[in-house]
């Protein structure tokens, strides 16, 4: 639960929104989120997150047309090294998540922001910046980039449950009745991702489910930002799992344990696991 709202609710509920109307985000609202913070950068994967509002118009701080009308940002920064692209995607998350309770739209922004204007503002020291997101009220009519944007990387569309989820191989799709480890995966299932690439990939063993990244063309080796942009994606995963498992319930935690399967595929690279 977040702000008394099921996260699951708030899950299906998340979409990016990259119009923003006029009306500004009321003061209170913005310290609210801002309060929530600490509790956000706690992550199963120890990384050292921290967050900062940032205050601006999307043209001043350079969006690049992508985001139209918003005035407040959040941005994160996170120490470099072990796990620190799954944590900062897990608390990340979990902030976008808070702001949708707060009945405020969120994007992600990993690629089509302006850097230093923020990099100017959070000062990273041994961090990277990986991700900013606006913050602010919907608009209801999308401007024609949004809508294009959407177009392009298929927004809403996602791969299907058996595509992305094995059972004990990494071949045999896997097939869960309606229950709360459905559920826990499904909520990985409709998570945002970089380019909408969807990269995690999990084979169930026993009760212990491995959480893999498929490596895209386009983002591997690219050292553009210094970091790999998928492992957030992996992070996001690990947040959408575990809070919908304390919501249902369901017993388990992280671990980072690879089990050094026989016939992974080449192009997938181990995670954390869930048992
Ligand atoms: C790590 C990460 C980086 C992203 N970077 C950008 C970006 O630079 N620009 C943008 O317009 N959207 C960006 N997105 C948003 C995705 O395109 C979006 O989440 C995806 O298409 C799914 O659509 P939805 O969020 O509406 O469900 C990013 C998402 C993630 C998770």
């Amino acid at each position: 639960m977040l702000l008394n709202q099921s996260v699951i609710e708030l899950i299906e509920k998340r979409t990016s929104v990259r119009t923003y109307d006029k009306k500004p985000v009321e003061a209170e609202k913005l310290a609210q989120l801002k309060g929530y913070f600490g509790t956000a950068a706690e992550n199963p994967f120890h990384a050292k997150v921290r967050f900062e509002m940032v205050e601006g118009g999307s043209g001043k701080l350079g969006t690049y047309g992508f985001i139209k009308g918003a005035k407040t940002f959040f941005a994160g920064c996170v120490k470099k090294g072990g796990m620190d692209m799954e944590g900062f995607g897990y608390a990340f998350e979990k902030a976008v998540l808070f702001a949708t309770a707060q009945g405020l739209g969120t994007c992600w922004l990993g690629g089509t922001f302006k850097r230093a204007s923020f990099t100017a503002i959070l000062k990273p020291d041994s961090e990277f910046l990986p991700a900013v997101s606006p913050v602010g009220y919907a608009a209801e009519k999308k401007t024609l980039t949004e809508k294009m944007v959407a177009a392009g990387a298929g927004a809403r569309k996602r791969k299907r449950f058996g595509e992305v989820f094995f059972d004990g191989d990494f071949k045999k799709p896997l097939f869960l009745e309606e229950g709360p480890l459905q559920k826990c995966l499904e909520m990985v299932r409709i998570g945002p991702s970089a380019s909408n690439k969807q990269p995690w990939r999990v084979v169930k063993r026993g009760n212990t489910l491995h959480f893999y990244m498929a490596a895209d063309k386009l983002y591997a080796g690219n050292t553009l930002y210094g970091f790999c942009m998928q492992r957030i994606d992996l992070g996001i995963a690990a947040c959408h799992f575990e809070l919908t498992a304390k919501e249902l319930g369901l017993p388990g935690g992280i671990v980072v344990a690879d089990p050094a399967l026989a016939d992974c595929p080449d192009s997938w690279t181990y995670s954390f696991s869930w048992r």
